[in-house]
């Protein structure tokens, strides 16, 4: 999604600016832009197209921008195609923006300034709240700015400067998020803490409703009615090192390599006495124990550690877990009550939907959990209960160490509802505990050869279509397997119940398919089997991922990935890391942009 910069002090921005949105490249985008006060006018550059391609050319061709106060932008278009005019800053000589979210009224707010002699340039819905804030700009900008988020619907976050006002940058948010950050002598704006990591770790949440008016001195901020409000400094916890590549080709490559330390980082602050501990939320085991129905909720990778988390509580706890999709759940009038818990799990805390049902299962009185990897987002601070996964900061699209630590959360959820609720006991729960604490041997014992996982890439990257099949906690993984293999190769692939082929999938088997079968469950073995020898019957070519002294033999399986062994329950944290791997070769086999890929953003700030 968009991404927002800004700096306001004494050295020149342009390079800062640049740097900082490169910073935000992961989010996804496809135009950059800055504008910059040079000789006390915004002089705007902006252009469609990655930030070297497209912006850092045109500042070579038209000149660079000379100045000490700017604001920047990398847009991921929702209004308007990607285009050099749809690109941000928009604006006009007086007032210009920089925009993340949507205007849902922007059709209504264009037709008054239309009646009031403006003319529209660019498609954008943010091009109406430019022009809004100039219509009601008087020389006082937190006038200005009141008025006009007074008038706008939807979810924004905004940068603005005013000709008036050529050392100052202004802000306000509502539901996107914004952070002010603060230097010596300096000062910032940035949609997340990534961009600012190599100028500062010190900054000033926004929240809803309020305004900031930021000089280089430090920040001021009040609500729409003009209230002073004060705000205390945070501090960021991680290092800019988290935020580079380290000799590592890609952040997803690096990232799936910094797993076995998030999971060990994630855990071990919950393990107390060798009991997973959930008191630093005020999770009790009365509470667990009274809870009528736990539901799941999230989206993408974060519902699929959702899934694996349903199958472990009902296996453990005997108790119901319903996961949903955030964008089903929420419009669904889901059964939902006061007597009920729900999971919220989002890397980010920023999605949009998951936020929504976050907000709907508070509106119920419904006890909210979440699983949040960023400090300070919309959903750490909006649900009842938070507990931090300690991915560090994921920069690659494709989600893999916070989809870990999800999990790696799950695992020591599963085990307390269980103990609360009696269905195991004190010494079975501290048994399940220590075989999660090997888990970041076994993962990392994953990553000592990659050979494996670049020659069954090699097998499926010309396919157009794939299958990934698998029984129980291995069918739960493949949805996360296929999807991944998708958002970053391109290539089309079906996570199924190897079970449930015959009644219709099997019919798209044809000579040389690739059909990636999860084979760690032993209880299942026989039967995944059966459907591994279906299928080959039938021409597929089987990659067959299983767990060491498993003998897969060769009419089953057309070539096998092997994996270090644990008990059934916890072999999804282990498997994974094959699947991410196949993925991540099909991308660069593919020469695709693996960290960004198509059409794709790292944080899905609107619906
Ligand atoms: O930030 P969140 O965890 O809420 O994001 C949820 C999904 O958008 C995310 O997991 C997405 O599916 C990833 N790109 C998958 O790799």
């Amino acid at each position: 999604m968009c991404g927002i910069v800004g700096y306001t002090g004494e050295k020149e921005c342009e390079d800062i600016l640049i740097n900082s949105l490169r910073k935000l490249e992961y989010r996804g985008y496809d135009s950059a832009g800055i504008a910059v006060f040079e000789n006390g006018k915004i002089k705007t550059v902006k252009a469609k197209g990655k930030i070297n391609d497209g912006l850092v050319k045109k500042l070579d061709e038209e000149g660079s921008l000379k100045g000490v106060t700017g604001i920047g932008h990398t847009r991921w278009a929702t209004h308007g195609e990607p285009s050099d005019i749809n690109s941000h800053p928009i604006g006009n000589g007086r007032v210009s923006i920089v925009h993340n979210g949507i205007i849902e009224n922007y059709r209504k707010i264009k037709n008054f300034l239309i009646g009031k002699g403006y003319v529209f340039e660019s498609e954008t819905d943010t091009e109406s709240v430019a022009k809004l804030l100039d219509y009601y700009y008087k020389g006082d900008p937190t006038e200005a700015i009141s008025k006009a988020v007074t008038d706008i619907e939807g979810a924004y976050a905004l940068g603005i400067i005013f000709i008036d006002h050529p050392d100052m940058i202004y802000a306000v948010r509502k539901d996107s998020p914004l952070i002010v950050g603060i230097g010596e002598n300096e000062m910032y704006i940035a949609s997340d803490m990534t961009a600012l990591l190599e100028y500062t770790k010190h900054y000033y949440l926004l929240e809803t409703g309020e305004i900031a008016s930021i000089s280089k001195t430090g920040a001021t901020f009040c609500d729409i009615h003009g209230n002073e409000i004060k705000k205390e400094i945070q501090t960021a916890t991680w290092d800019i090192s988290e935020a580079e590549k380290g000799g590592f080709e890609h952040f997803m490559l690096k990232e799936i390599h910094e797993q076995p330390s998030a999971i060990h980082k994630t855990i071990s602050p919950r393990i107390k006495d060798g009991m997973p501990c959930f008191d630093e939320c005020g999770l009790t085991d009365d509470m667990l124990r009274n809870y009528k129905h736990i539901f799941i909720i999230a989206c993408g990778s974060a519902m699929h550690a959702g899934m694996v988390g349903k199958y472990l509580i009902e296996l453990l706890a005997r108790t119901p877990v319903i996961v949903d999709i955030a964008s089903e759940f929420r419009y669904r009038n889901p059964l939902l009550s006061d007597k009920d818990l729900v999971v919220i799990i989002s890397q980010s805390g920023e999605t949009a939907d998951t936020k929504a049902a976050l907000e709907l299962a508070n509106e119920v009185g419904a006890d909210t959990l979440a699983f949040v990897n960023v400090v300070g987002s919309s959903i750490a601070r909006e649900a009842k209960m938070v507990m931090f996964t300690y991915a560090g900061p994921e920069i690659s699209v494709a989600s893999t160490k916070a989809y870990m630590v999800q999990n790696a959360l799950m695992y020591l959820l599963a085990f307390r509802v269980a103990f609360a609720r009696n269905m195991i006991d004190e010494q079975e729960c501290r048994r399940l505990v220590s075989v999660l604490e090997t888990m970041p041997d076994k993962v990392g014992e994953c990553l000592e050869d990659l050979d494996p996982y670049r020659k069954a890439a090699s097998k499926l990257v010309s396919a157009d279509s794939l299958l990934y099949i698998g029984r129980g906690l291995d069918y739960a993984l493949s949805m996360e397997g296929s999807l991944k293999l998708k958002e970053i190769s391109y290539i089309h692939s079906e996570s199924y119940a190897a079970g449930e082929l015959k009644h219709g999938t099997i019919s798209l088997i044809h000579e040389g398919m690739p059909v990636i079968a999860v084979t760690t469950q032993s209880g299942l073995l026989s039967k995944t089997v059966s459907n591994m020898r279906e299928v080959r019957s039938r021409g597929a070519y089987v990659i067959a991922v299983c767990a060491e002294g498993i003998q897969i033999d060769s009419d089953s399986a057309d070539f096998t990935i092997t994996i270090p062994a644990s008990e059934d329950m916890f072999m999804p944290l282990i498997a994974v890391v094959p699947l991410q791997l196949i993925a991540y070769y099909s991308s660069v086999l593919r020469g695709n942009d693996v960290d960004k890929p198509r059409n794709l953003a790292k944080s899905v700030t609107v619906e």
